[in-house]
C-alpha cells in the first residue's frame, strides 16, 4: 500500500480544507494518508512516505509562503528527490499562477510532479471537491 504524506501551510484554513480532501481521495484510492500542517511535520520522517501532496496558498506576490512553508520545502526537497508529488493550494485575487514557478522549482529538485490544483478561496464547489480528491488519488 502506498503511503502518502499531505503537508500544508494554511493561514486562514482554505488550503487546510483542500488538504483534507486530497487525503480523502488518496485513501479512497487505496493509499494510507497522513495529514500534517507544516509546523507538525518533521522532514526527518520523509523516508516513511512513498509520495507527497504539498499544499500552500498564494502568498506574497504570487509566491509561496516564505515564513514557514519555503523553509520546510528547502529541507524536504533534497530528501524526496525522485518521488511522486502533487501540488495544491488556495488563491485569492490572482489566478493560481504561483504554482507554475512552484512546479518548475519542484522539477528542478528532482520531484515528479503528477498534478497540481489551485482553488479560488475555499473548496466549496463540487468541481473543486472532485478535483482535490482526484489529485490525491493520483498518488495512491
Ligand atoms: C499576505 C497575503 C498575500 C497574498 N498574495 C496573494 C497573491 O499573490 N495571489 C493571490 O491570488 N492571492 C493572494 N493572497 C490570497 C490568499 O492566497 C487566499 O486568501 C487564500 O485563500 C488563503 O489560503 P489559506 O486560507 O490556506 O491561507 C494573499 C493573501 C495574503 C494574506
Amino acid at each position: 500500500m502506498s503511503k502518502v504524506a499531505v503537508v500544508y501551510y494554511s493561514g486562514t484554513g482554505n488550503t487546510e480544507a483542500i488538504a483534507e480532501l486530497v487525503a480523502e481521495g488518496a485513501r479512497e484510492a487505496g493509499a494510507e494518508a497522513d495529514v500534517f500542517s507544516v509546523d507538525d511535520f518533521d522532514v526527518n520522517d520523509a523516508d516513511n512516505y512513498d509520495a507527497f501532496a504539498l499544499g500552500c496558498p498564494a502568498s506574497g506576490s504570487e509566491e509561496l509562503d516564505d515564513s514557514e512553508f519555503v523553509p520546510m520545502l528547502d529541507e524536504l526537497e533534497p530528501k524526496i528527490s525522485g518521488k511522486n508529488v502533487v501540488l495544491f493550494g488556495s488563491y485569492g485575487h490572482g489566478d493560481g499562477e504561483y504554482q507554475n514557478d512552484w512546479q518548475e522549482r519542484s522539477e528542478a529538485a528532482g520531484l515528479k510532479v503528477l498534478g497540481k490544483l489551485a482553488v479560488e478561496q475555499d473548496p466549496s464547489e463540487d468541481e473543486d471537491i472532485t478535483a482535490a480528491k482526484e489529485l490525491g488519488a493520483k498518488l495512491a
